[in-house]
């Protein structure tokens, strides 16, 4: 089969290669997908560049593990889970349940088609790849392939962020930088749905009108105006009382001059490469509040009924068309290389898509 792989963290993307591989067998617990569909997400490239690597190395080494209540905790013997190259990429993905492990969650899943969330060394950019049961959803016929395959990195973050972790009240302001983003446009349908507003910060105009259209309250352009002058004329001079950023450097140090009295900024990624230098006093002054978010890490420490509930609403609002991201480019797997390069042109208005064969 083919797979799109990785030999060595590389900042050329030209090194990803169409390699031929023998087709996996599910181990236990384990199912083996034929896959259709997979996104070009931001987060595919740390796993191509191994910007993730360090930081994930050191933070979830325990995943999955127990130790009393604590669902994430130290564990010096097992300090390398986060993959090294060779592997094959690919964070998520759709398709078909072609072979099954052994136990009840794998055997269920037989035949039926599945959003899958993965990654390497089993990524979901082959046209065969193995996952976990657990972290397979059936999906319903309501929810087309293209949907399906961005299912769970942006939908369940978007959701979470805004609904279990910041909590956004009812009225609230929320700040969201890289607003064109998919995750930036769902969390203004979330918006909409949940009656918190929604402030969209983008650095140019490509995705303002759309934007204004899904039901944004106010959107900033940063290449051509003040993002504190704005922010404070919204918000007639309080400020935000909750934003996430995945910029980081500069735009993020901004965005906490923007926090009112108590204020929340979530950290949730770093596409402009570039650490933020906050002054102290810019925390002191508000009383306010930074902090981090991985997706994994969260669910890793939720509860299994919390995750089911959380899973259901995220596939109840997906038929629904809360969390509908446009596609507009597809690739052959084989154009995998081009579709990097796509997916990181500056100015998109959707997501890029790979097509494995079949
Ligand atoms: N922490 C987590 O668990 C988690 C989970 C899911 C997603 N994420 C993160 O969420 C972010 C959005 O993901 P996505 O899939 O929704 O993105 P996406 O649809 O691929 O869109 C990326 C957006 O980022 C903007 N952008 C890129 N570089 C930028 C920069 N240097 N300055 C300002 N804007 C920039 C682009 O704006 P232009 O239109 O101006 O080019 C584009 O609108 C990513 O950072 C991703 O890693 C994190």
């Amino acid at each position: 089969m083919k797979s799109a792989r990785l030999a060595a963290f590389t900042d050329a993307i030209e090194d990803i290669r169409i390699e031929e591989v023998a087709l996996p067998t599910p181990g236990p617990g384990q199912v083996r997908v034929r896959m259709h569909l997979a996104p070009v997400n931001p987060s595919d490239l740390n796993f191509v560049h191994g910007t993730y690597h360090q930081a994930l190395q050191r933070i979830i080494w325990n995943q999955g593990q127990r130790d009393g209540d604590a669902r994430v905790f130290y564990d010096p013997a097992k300090t390398n889970p986060c993959p090294t190259p060779p592997y094959a990429l690919g964070g998520e993905g759709v398709g078909v349940v072609d072979a099954v492990g052994s136990g009840f969650l794998a055997r269920r899943l037989s035949g039926k088609r599945v959003a899958v969330a993965s990654g390497p060394p089993h990524g979901t950019w082959q046209e065969y790849t193995l996952v976990d049961a657990k972290k397979a959803v059936i999906l319903p016929d309501a929810v087309s392939d293209e949907q399906g395959a961005m299912f769970f990195v942006n939908p369940i973050t978007a959701y979470v962020l805004a609904r279990e972790v910041l909590k956004v009240p009812r009225g609230g302001w929320l700040l969201v930088t890289a607003a064109g983003s998919a995750l930036g446009k769902s969390m203004v349908r979330l918006g909409k749905l949940y009656g918190f507003k929604t402030l969209c910060v983008v650095r140019s105009a490509g995705n303002s009108e759309e934007l204004r259209r899904l039901g944004a309250d106010a959107v900033v352009e940063t290449d051509h105006q003040d993002l504190l002058t704005e922010v404070f004329r919204v918000t007639g001079g309080k400020g935000v009382g909750s934003a996430i950023d995945c910029v980081g450097g500069d735009l993020a140090a901004q965005v906490v001059r923007c926090l009112g009295l108590d204020g929340h900024l979530l950290i949730y990624g770093t596409l402009g490469k570039t650490p933020m230098q906050i002054p102290g006093r810019d925390l002191m002054m508000p009383v306010a509040h930074i902090s981090g978010f991985l997706l994994p890490n969260w669910m890793a420490q939720q509860s299994t009924l919390t995750l089911l509930g959380v899973l259901r609403t995220v596939m109840r609002l997906t038929t629904q068309g809360i969390f509908h991201t446009q596609v507009t480019e597809t690739y052959p797997l084989d154009e995998v290389a081009n579709a990097v390069a796509a997916a990181t042109k500056a100015g998109r208005t959707g997501k890029v898509m790979l097509r494995m064969a079949g």
